[in-house]
């Protein structure tokens, strides 16, 4: 794949205007444009829509963590919109995994499903916050618990920080896809990302998606600055 390839943009902006914007100035240049909760409760489906006529790959990145009817229902919505690559919690446990892994496996082949991702912790808790909602032993603990659970109910792939990326490939090995935000190249603002790793930085450990956002939608040329991160990485 090419390096351009492997570049998501997250769209986390208020308007669907401004998203839009975004994808005219970069389209063509990245692998996905991520569409997240902010965007998606602001701008609802029509966004996606308007992204994927533009010929555009979009990943739904709403996270999903219900009862397994509730999130097997939801995949099937997010697949029916055309999407590239969904997120669900693996806290949703094994029945939620599998029931969102066998919906989409048993609907018809067209259009092509999505790629499910897990989201094991979430990178802004810390060991105090596990404590707090009863989670025994460390957040690599839990993050290597919750990956195996989802690995295992036949997830595709995994989103996980730069720091976490060779840990799940040594345990894991290398078929799991692993999506990576927290980028920030050489020299740029770390904003809250507080374990952020360059674009080299990440796919030399093992990534094979990154995720960007700030870094290129708060640039004041958001293509120079893609641009450069597209050097960076060749
Ligand atoms: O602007 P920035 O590059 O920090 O954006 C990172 C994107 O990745 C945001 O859309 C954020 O929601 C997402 N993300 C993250 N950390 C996680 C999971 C997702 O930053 N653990």
């Amino acid at each position: 794949m090419k390096a351009e390839g492997r570049i998501i943009i997250a769209l986390d902006v208020d308007s669907p205007d401004e998203g839009l914007g975004l994808v005219r100035r970069l389209r063509g240049r990245v692998g996905l444009f991520k569409v997240g909760s902010q965007l998606f409760t602001s701008a609802g489906p029509s966004v996606v829509a308007r992204i994927l006529r533009m010929g555009e790959r979009v990943f739904l990145d709403l996270k999903f963590h219900d009862i397994p009817n509730t999130a097997a229902k939801a995949a099937l919505a997010a697949r029916a919109m055309g999407v590239s690559m969904i997120t669900v919690h693996a806290a949703g446990g094994s029945a939620m995994l599998s029931a969102v892994m066998g919906a989409l496996k048993s609907a018809p082949a067209e259009p092509e499903r999505p790629l499910v991702l897990a989201v094991t912790l979430l990178t802004s808790l810390a060991s105090s916050d596990l404590e707090r909602i009863g989670v025994a032993g460390t957040p690599a603990e839990q993050v290597l618990r919750l990956a195996d659970t989802a690995l295992e109910a036949g997830v595709d792939g995994l989103v996980a920080s730069p720091a976490e990326v060779v840990r799940l490939r040594r345990h894991f090995g290398s078929s799991p896809l692993l999506v990576t935000p927290g980028i920030r190249p050489a020299g740029t603002a770390l904003n809250d990302q507080a374990r952020a790793a360059t674009p080299r930085e990440a796919l030399g450990a093992g990534s094979d998606f990154l995720v960007i956002g700030r870094p290129v939608t708060a640039a004041a040329d958001p293509l120079r600055s893609l641009n450069r991160i597209i050097e960076a990485i060749r």
